[in-house]
């Protein structure tokens, strides 16, 4: 049994976590996330600000973490932190913080990659959540299509070109007058507008791809945005077409997501799906998801929206891994803005 104390900082939430027992059966004792309310004000993060809204957070939130836990810090036996993708000035708040702490207590430090963390939300909450699976990671920041033969093992099938999913959802929320984040809100109102009305082709998705092909699997969201903005333009009532534009919008994206994830489940023979990162908040993505999945006699893992956006319980969750495969991180630990998932795999068998 492993006790690790987990610190999230590599965007706008400061978020601290303790979590206990396996990487096979891990067990979440408290998650507090504290979200950096003041970016809606610029309708997207600002680094430094965001960089000093950690600083002074990170202090209280990881005493709360603790104190849900009724833990201390004897009871503790590794600070895990995230240390890579992220704003590098954000991230760096975590790491000094989680070394000069393992540093004092005298206890290891490990750096965790935030996406392997996206991948192993879903475990904290579904114990069949476990490899081998198809995964499809999409937050503001990334969208990966991976496939998971083991954990610590990732086959990179596909991933964006350009924007990011949540990203895709947030610019065209802003076109359209909505405030930011805008996923939850393209969501709402596309869940007013009908289908078919705005009509948009479904990004760098199309019959005649075989595997094999480079856009098999990958993603672009850049196209269907500009045509999100057209749409927008040319609109002669705003108010009244609204709705079925981000019906059209969702629509799209939505297709493409469960298109290339299916077709990954399919060539890998993976029966089971998982889920993660912020945009695995939308419903209508999980539904549309569990439908195919099972057309495709597979089953699909969502984690809940507190485990599916940025946390540190992923990030305990993925470091107990870590730790139970030895990976012990000193004083050298450093921030990076990219980096690759850690356990890449070649692509060749899949492609
Ligand atoms: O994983 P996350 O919290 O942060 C990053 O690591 O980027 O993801 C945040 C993203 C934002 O782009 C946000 O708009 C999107 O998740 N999101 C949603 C929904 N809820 C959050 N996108 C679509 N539908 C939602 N319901
Ligand atoms: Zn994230």
């Amino acid at each position: 049994m492993t006790r690790i104390l987990a610190i999230e900082s590599s965007c706008d939430e400061t978020s601290a976590a303790v979590v206990s027992g396996r990487a096979d059966a891990p067990s979440l004792e408290s998650l507090v996330i504290l979200s950096q309310d003041v970016h809606r004000i610029f309708g997207g993060v600002v680094p430094e600000i965001a960089s000093r809204e950690h600083l002074t957070a990170v202090v209280p939130v990881v005493r709360q973490a603790l104190a849900d836990a009724s833990r201390g810090f004897d009871d503790i036996d590794a600070i895990a932190v995230t240390h890579a993708p992220g704003l590098v000035g954000a991230l760096l708040v975590g790491v000094s913080y989680a070394k000069a702490l393992a540093q004092s207590l005298g206890k290891p430090v490990l750096g965790v990659h935030h996406m392997e963390g996206h991948l192993f939300a879903t475990a904290l909450e579904h114990p069949d959540a476990a490899p081998p699976f198809t995964a499809l990671l999409v937050s503001g920041g990334h969208t990966l299509l991976l496939d998971v033969e083991a954990w610590g093992s990732y086959r990179l099938l596909g991933e964006t070109r350009d924007d990011a999913a949540g990203e895709a959802f947030d610019k065209t929320a802003k076109l359209m007058g909505l405030p930011y984040p805008g996923g939850r809100h393209i969501e709402a109102l596309a869940a007013q507008g009908e289908s078919g009305r705005f009509k948009f082709s479904k990004p760098m998705l199309n019959g005649g791809q075989k595997p094999g092909d480079d856009d098999y699997y990958d993603f672009s969201f850049s196209g269907l945005k500009t045509a999100v903005l057209l749409a927008v333009r040319e609109s002669e009532d705003l108010e009244r077409d609204r709705p079925h534009i981000a019906r059209g919008f969702q629509d799209a994206l939505i297709a493409t997501l469960v298109a290339k994830t299916i077709r990954g489940a399919r060539a890998l023979k993976r029966n089971r799906i998982v889920l993660g990162g912020g945009v695995a908040c939308n419903r209508t993505l999980v539904d549309a998801m569990a439908a195919a999945a099972s057309d495709a006699g597979a089953r699909i893992f969502a984690p809940t929206p507190r485990l599916a956006t940025d946390n540190a319980a992923m990030i305990g969750a993925a470091a107990l891994f870590r730790f139970e495969r030895g990976q012990r991180d000193g004083a050298a630990l450093n921030a990076h803005s990219t980096l690759p998932i850690p356990g890449l795999v070649a692509a060749t068998a899949a492609r």
